[in-house]
């Protein structure tokens, strides 16, 4: 049984169906801070399942131990973090506190219970900004810009550590920029409150829940102004903690890192042409300022995984944006 930590969130939802999919037995651990126990209903709809579930919070590893003792597990994937960049500028203790304590707790738990497979969410923002694009896996690691980012890059740094004196099996898995939704538009992306990351922005100003978007700067050295970003669809993401739950099994005792992305640099404007054309809706918009901390340009050099996960990215950027906004027209029904 594979436990899952933080379950009912965005891409950990998306998981557990790929696992379910591909015949494991999931255990979920969310405390639900950014998620809602609904989405345990949807995964049953989805998959005729009702998963286990433990609510928990992964910072309280006495907690942790307790809930998850009945359960055999063989591998823990570790999704639990906060994620918004900027509330972490504002609350940095919030998520040093947070991503760091559940991290080193999901290790206790593996060293407690000899669990020897683990894999973990990090992100391309561990690259800061690149010198050189696409990046590899060997690229630099930059110059995080938020508390967000700075966790990620400790957290990588403590499962080195850890690693190094209990050599189990890890994948440290770099998320590129994540968006779309399942195909039944059940789960997908859903902030809590006014989104930061631009999908779930797009598909609020397109179904009228919010005015305008505002786009973060035309003036960068790109194709047409905008910043450029490697959009990978969930499902794609998904599926390759499985293919890592499996190369941890067949590569004992190694720490491999993966980027995850599909390679291509798409800039802000042509994902919102590119929504509006798939989608047939206007999305009112205007040029604002730069966001401080934006990167101008990242995209993934995905042959790391290709070659050595056997996974590639399948679904293009219309898929990600029709599917997107199938799962906004459901939230509001
Ligand atoms: C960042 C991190 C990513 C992290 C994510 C968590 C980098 C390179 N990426 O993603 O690793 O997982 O935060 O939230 O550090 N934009 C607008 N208007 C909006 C919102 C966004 O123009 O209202 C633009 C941004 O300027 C950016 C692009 O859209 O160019 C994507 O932004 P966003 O979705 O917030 O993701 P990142 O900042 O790339």
């Amino acid at each position: 049984m594979i436990l899952v930590a933080g379950g009912a969130g965005y891409i950990g939802s998306h998981a557990v169906i790929e696992l379910y999919n591909k015949g494991y037995d999931v255990l979920i651990a969310d405390n639900f801070s950014n998620s809602s126990p609904s989405v345990l209903d949807k995964l049953e709809l989805i998959t005729g399942k009702r998963f286990d579930h433990i609510t928990v919070d992964l910072c309280d590893l006495e907690e942790l131990k307790k809930r998850t003792k009945e359960y055999k597990l063989s591998g823990v994937i570790h999704f639990a973090a906060y994620k918004s960049v900027g509330e972490s500028v504002s609350n940095p203790l919030k998520y040093y506190a947070n991503n760091l304590q559940s991290l080193v707790n999901s290790l206790k738990l593996c060293k407690e219970r000899d669990i020897r497979n683990f894999v973990f969410s990090s992100s391309c923002t561990v690259y800061g900004n690149p010198n050189q694009i696409p990046v590899t896996e060997k690229s630099k690691i930059g110059k995080a810009e938020s508390p967000y980012g700075k966790s990620k890059v400790i957290s990588e740094e403590i499962i080195q550590d850890y690693h190094h004196t209990h050599p189990i099996s890890i994948c440290n898995l770099r998320y590129f920029n994540p968006i779309g939704a399942h195909e039944s538009g059940l789960i997908g992306d859903y902030p809590d409150g006014k989104p930061n990351n631009l999908l779930p922005f797009v598909t609020q100003v397109a179904a009228g829940v919010r005015d305008t978007l505002s786009v973060f700067g035309d003036d960068y050295d790109t194709h047409d102004g905008t910043c450029l970003r490697d959009y990978i669809h969930v499902v794609d993401l998904a599926k390759a903690h499985v293919n890592a739950i499996e190369y941890n099994v067949k590569n004992e005792g190694k720490h491999s890192i993966f980027n995850l992305g599909t390679g291509k640099g798409v800039s802000v404007l042509d994902l919102i042409k590119t929504f509006e054309k798939v989608n047939n809706v206007p999305i009112n918009y205007e040029i604002v300022s730069r966001r401080p901390g934006d990167v101008e340009a990242i995209f993934a050099d995905c042959h790391k995984a290709k070659t050595d996960l056997n996974w590639i990215a399948e679904l293009n950027l219309s898929k990600m944006l029709t599917s997107a906004w199938k799962f906004q027209q459901n939230i509001l029904k």
